[in-house]
């Protein structure tokens, strides 16, 4: 049976831009539900067509198992370790991510967070609001010369890379599976290919870059710590779970390398949660703010309401009677 679908049930289950969700009101039913518990989420989607969110968030199987209606995920941005797959696929649930806004975003906080680990910035922002002058004290290091070694890269990690060779950095980058034609289109971009290694070993700022799965679950424990160059700072970005939380304090209290860590991405995220490396001078930590940028969710906004307005004159099949 053929079905056009006019105004659609949407459940946005994380804070995205408030013009578009102004602007899915004008034409949808649409229901908020932030920071939601998992009974919360199952009762709000029940009847829902469109479910949209973005990380801290668990899609889970029950959670989709709750909306029998359900057709689309909009992924607002790049990261899939909060979504069950494999039930959405198996149940044909389509999905949509909207990756490429958020990566120039990232990449930007990246360099912010390289340069308050490289000249001390929240050390020297907190001294002298503390009235002290520490201008001689607060020495640093400069950004170009030295090498970024980026930890995945794919959309998000070109892009710290090409920001890198700009700021006049030898660039290095490490992807999980090398081959002659990507170290090809990487060298053209200026990245040499290496292996984790190499990049661990050799690079003074390394910044990590890849999706949250079981091959990359604690990728950045001990054995990698240990194996970094000393004096060499260490940045993530991707998601909590790819660095060893515990082995990067240990690493950092017992001033071993690195020597300073800046982490955007939390083992464990959201109000209330304050990390071990909070006690840390020589560490700085942002509440998973990479893509939260008022232009590049505005973007992404854009997106969200262009794939429903898709959906919605798309014809599709009805499973339903
Ligand atoms: C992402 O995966 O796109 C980022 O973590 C941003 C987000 O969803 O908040």
């Amino acid at each position: 049976m053929i079905k056009k679908l006019k105004s659609m049930k949407i459940l946005i289950a994380s804070s995205v831009c408030p013009d578009a969700i102004e602007e899915l009101r004008h034409h949808h039913d649409v229901a908020c539900a932030f920071n939601a518990s998992e009974d919360e989420l199952k009762r709000v989607v029940k009847d829902r067509d469109i479910l949209v969110f973005r990380s801290g968030v668990q899609i889970t199987a029950a959670v989709m198992e709750s909306a029998p209606n359900l057709q689309l995920l909009i992924r607002a941005g790049s990261g899939l370790d909060n979504l069950d797959v494999d039930y959405a696929a198996n149940r044909g649930i389509q999905l949509i991510r909207v990756p490429q806004p958020g990566a120039r975003a990232v990449a930007e906080l990246t360099f912010g967070l390289m340069l308050a680990l490289a000249r001390q910035i929240l050390v020297a922002d907190r001294q002298l609001r503390a009235g002290h002058w520490t201008k001689s004290e607060t020495t640093g290091y400069l950004l170009r010369g030295k090498v970024l070694g980026v930890v995945g890269v794919g959309n998000i990690g070109t892009c710290v890379a090409e920001m890198g060779r700009a700021w006049g950095m030898e660039v290095i980058g490490c992807v999980e599976n090398p081959s002659p034609t990507i170290a090809e289109q990487l060298s053209q971009r200026g990245i040499r290919l290496a292996d984790l290694q190499e990049v661990l070993t050799s690079a003074d700022f390394v910044s990590i870059h890849v999706p949250l799965t079981d091959s990359t679950r604690n990728l950045i424990g001990a054995a990698a710590l240990s194996s970094m160059k000393p004096g060499g700072f260490l940045v993530n970005m991707a998601r909590g779970g790819v660095v060893d939380e515990r082995a990067l304090l240990e690493a950092l209290s017992q001033g071993r390398q690195p020597a300073g860590a800046a982490l955007d991405v939390h083992q464990a995220e959201g109000e209330g949660k304050i990390s071990p490396l909070a006690s840390l001078p020589n560490v700085v930590l942002t509440p998973h703010i990479g893509a939260t940028t008022v232009d590049t969710q505005r973007e992404i906004g854009q997106r969200i309401i262009e794939t429903v307005q898709a959906f919605e004159h798309q014809p599709i099949v009805s499973t339903r009677q």
